[in-house]
């Protein structure tokens, strides 16, 4: 009775507010409560269920154990969605069983992590944000999508945008770095790339803005742990690249493993409900992160499984995923009156339109498609797509005296260093659906500059063993056999490209590090063959900022290739030989040493900046204050100048220009960025803050004016009740290269 009564004060109240939309709204939310009213609970609830995939389901069907089970729910309608089953003929099979045999026919959801390409992989997001192209971002999010839903896939566990300070965290390879401005441009940009302005296309798929939230806060940067922020941190920094994706549209949110200021965020109704669901008016679902149902117990909150399916309903986590605990106790609590049958109506409705709204309720196999599947997977297209991003990720860090580009012709080259020759871990972290081995290595990349004389040796092996998602590489720490043979071979040549750093698989998730220096014995190797030969250039790959301060001291030219993909050796190539003008810009500040971190660049200035004479100032008395390399910065082969920045301001709008001149010996590519500093308001502000940026090409000898316009929304911040708020005084106006090369104004609003 009680059930009944909630469901028809649920079906009254969805239709008062979701039914003022338009025709086709009013028309899907007709669709969606006419469903909902035909279900019964453990359908509702078997909406709220996401399984793993389990066997190969065009073979024989399993006979007993776990697998059995899932596979007599899915026929059941008893489940919403699977992740991990990839390829159109193991979908369709997989879609087939539940629409062909459940009492409703309910298409499930298929996700999976297409988080930077399908099969075709593009650079870790980490090293795409580097290029600060918004298009090109785009273009590569909609790539992955194109291929993954050929594959049957219609929803990735992607864009992740949790900002952090913290390079010891593996999972910052995942991100765009520590800036909530550019780290909100980039999430929208993904968005758009993988959803495009049509979800029910099918080249388009349902993104999942994760994880919701302050998971880049975790204490000490070790994965899984801790987040305690303040209300500032949490409104001005965590949230906007959040709040960016629901603006953008996106259809799905999952939420982190994290407990958030003694909440796990799982269980917390405040960033589910309130924020989220409420105050954003997000419409779509939240899935909760693998097992973090479950995980509630373990981190000291719910009492049991059952307690953690209550509180994590109650709090809007509206998927189950891999928990089962939704399965397991959501009936039952909700007949015990713990949870409310309206969660579930509510929860089974939001899922209910995202399906919906990709189309799946009109042909649940519109992504499965073989033929399609064959002719795109990494098709030419895609891999030059792939090519393009993999060029503009490329940080050049150093160049002294221009050591690069190599010339192509007539030098004696050697190569040293164990990535050079792999083919996985150009490829980076999240490549389930990678075939393996499939990047091209630098090697490759510098054969086809033949005119050269080209040698390798590996110097010292970096790791021995497994390379594999799921397990922990082991580095080589003992073994140095190799250094003889490379010093050898750098006395030999009149140039070394040293291609050091870390394995694809040492960032990530659960790839926390303790040290941010060259892994294993490649300091050792670099230092032996600089000494032999000083004319080295390092090829950095990295899944995160390292501290390479040895090498930035010594050696005349380093680049920053993180992990590039599939293209990872012709776009290093084609910057060592300068057929590419590098202009990617760092979205994460480089520290100096370790004891730096968290570091960023839009920090507070404290009651105690510096101070020249006396030592009572916020510093280290053994190490500087100064990153690195700033956030923001990337050198180019060419020269930009700054000049002629005016500021102008009328009714608390700024505007701002500046002519940047190229004055180097190559056309190239700069971006210009413009920062504010808010110099007293009600809740401190950082001594800067990005707040817009302009890619602009630019040919040798020509200049180039750019125009900023900053209102009220560039100039407020958040309050600590979480309320923008724009108060006016003095401000600086800080326009320039990167974050620490800066021509300051100063105005009063
Ligand atoms: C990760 C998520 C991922 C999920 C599904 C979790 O371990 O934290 O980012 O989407 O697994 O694979």
């Amino acid at each position: 009775m009680r059930i009944l009564f909630f469901s028809c004060l649920f079906v009254l109240l969805y239709n008062t507010t979701f039914s003022q939309g338009t025709d086709a709204s009013s028309k899907e939310n007709q669709f969606i409560s006419d469903l909902i009213s035909k279900m019964t609970i453990e359908e509702k609830v078997g909406q709220m269920t996401q399984y793993t995939g389990f066997f190969d389901i065009t073979g024989p069907a399993p006979i007993s154990g776990d697998n059995r089970r899932k596979y007599d729910d899915i026929k059941n309608g008893r489940v919403g969605s699977m992740l991990n089953v990839k390829g159109a003929d193991q979908v369709r099979a997989m879609q087939k069983l539940a629409v062909e045999n459940s009492r409703l026919g309910i298409p499930m959801i298929f996700g999976y992590d297409v988080i930077h390409g399908y099969k075709t992989i593009s650079p870790i997001p980490l090293a795409e944000a580097a290029s600060w192209d918004l298009q090109a971002i785009q273009r590569s999010a909609r790539v992955a999508a194109t291929e993954a839903t050929a594959a049957g896939l219609n929803w990735t566990f992607a864009p992740m945008v949790d900002i952090s300070r913290d390079a010891r965290w593996g999972r910052v390879m995942e991100g765009a770095g520590e800036d909530p401005y550019l780290g909100s441009r980039i999430a929208a940009a993904r968005v758009q790339g993988f959803q495009g302005d049509d979800l029910s296309a099918n080249y388009t798929l349902a993104a999942c803005t994760k994880h919701f939230a302050a998971y880049g806060f975790v204490e000490s940067g070790k994965d899984y742990n801790t987040a305690d922020i303040g209300t500032s941190t949490l409104y001005n920094v965590v949230l906007p690249p959040f709040k960016a994706t629901v603006d953008a549209g996106v259809m799905t949110f999952m939420n982190s493993f994290n407990e958030l200021n003694g909440i796990p965020a799982t269980a917390d109704k405040f960033l589910q409900r309130n924020v989220l669901k409420g105050d954003w008016g997000f419409d779509g679902f939240v899935v909760s992160d693998w097992g973090s149902i479950d995980e509630l117990v373990i981190h000291g909150y719910a009492q049991d499984e059952e307690h953690a399916a209550q509180y994590a309903a109650n709090a809007g986590s509206d998927m189950d995923m891999e928990s089962h605990a939704y399965k397991e106790y959501l009936v039952s609590l909700i007949e015990k009156g713990r949870v409310d049958i309206s969660v579930v109506d509510e929860a089974a409705s939001r899922i209910l339109r995202v399906k919906y709204r990709l189309g799946l309720f009109d042909d649940p196999y519109r992504y499965c498609d073989e033929t399609r599947e064959r002719e795109i997977t990494m098709s030419k297209e895609n891999k030059d797509a792939a090519l393009d991003m993999a060029r503009k990720s490329i940080v050049l860090l150093k160049n002294d005296k221009s050591f690069l580009p190599i010339s192509k012709s007539g030098k004696k080259i050697a190569i040293i260093g164990h990535l050079a020759d792999s083919e996985s871990s150009p490829l980076g972290n999240w490549i389930l659906a990678a075939d393996d081995n499939s990047a091209v290595s630098l090697l490759e990349g510098i054969s086809k500059y033949d005119g050269n004389e080209y040698s390798y040796t590996q110097g010292v092996r970096l790791y021995e063993g497994r390379e594999k998602f799921i397990y922990e590489l082991k580095i080589n720490t003992e073994d140095r056999s190799g250094i003889e043979q490379a010093v050898k071979l750098a006395k030999e040549s009149d140039i070394v490209i040293m291609n050091l750093g870390e394995h694809g698989f040492m960032s990530g998730e659960a790839r926390s590090r303790a040290t941010l220096s060259l892994p294993g014995l490649q300091q050792e190797l670099l230092e032996a063959v600089y000494e032999a030969n000083p004319n080295v250039v390092l090829v950095l790959q990295t899944g995160r900022p390292l501290t390479i301060t040895w090498a930035d001291d010594h050696v005349p030219a380093i680049i920053n290739a993180w992990q590039l993909g599939t293209e990872s050796g012709h776009a290093i190539a084609q910057v060592l030989f300068g057929d590419y003008n590098p202009s990617g810009k760092l979205p994460m500040t480089f520290p100096s040493s370790i004891g730096q971190v968290p570091i960023y660049y839009n920090h507070k200035n404290t009651g105690r900046p510096y101070n020249a004479d006396l030592v009572f100032w916020s510093h280290y008395i053994d190490q500087t204050n100064a990153p690195l390399y700033p956030f923001g910065f990337g050198l180019s082969y060419t020269s930009f100048k700054y000049e002629n920045l005016i500021v102008s301001s009328s009714q608390n709008t700024v505007e701002v220009s500046i002519t940047v001149t190229n004055t180097g010996n190559y056309d190239g590519e700069e971006v210009v960025q413009i920062y504010i500093r808010d110099h007293h308001s009600s809740v401190v502000r950082p001594i800067k803050e990005l707040k817009g940026f302009e890619k602009l090409a630019i040919k040798k000898g020509e200049s180039k004016t750019v125009k900023f316009q900053l209102s009220e929304k560039e100039l407020g911040f958040f309050n600590n009740q979480g309320k923008y708020i724009f108060e006016p005084g003095k401000f600086s106006i800080m326009v320039g290269p990167n974050s620490t090369d800066l021509m300051e104004q100063v105005i009063e609003l």
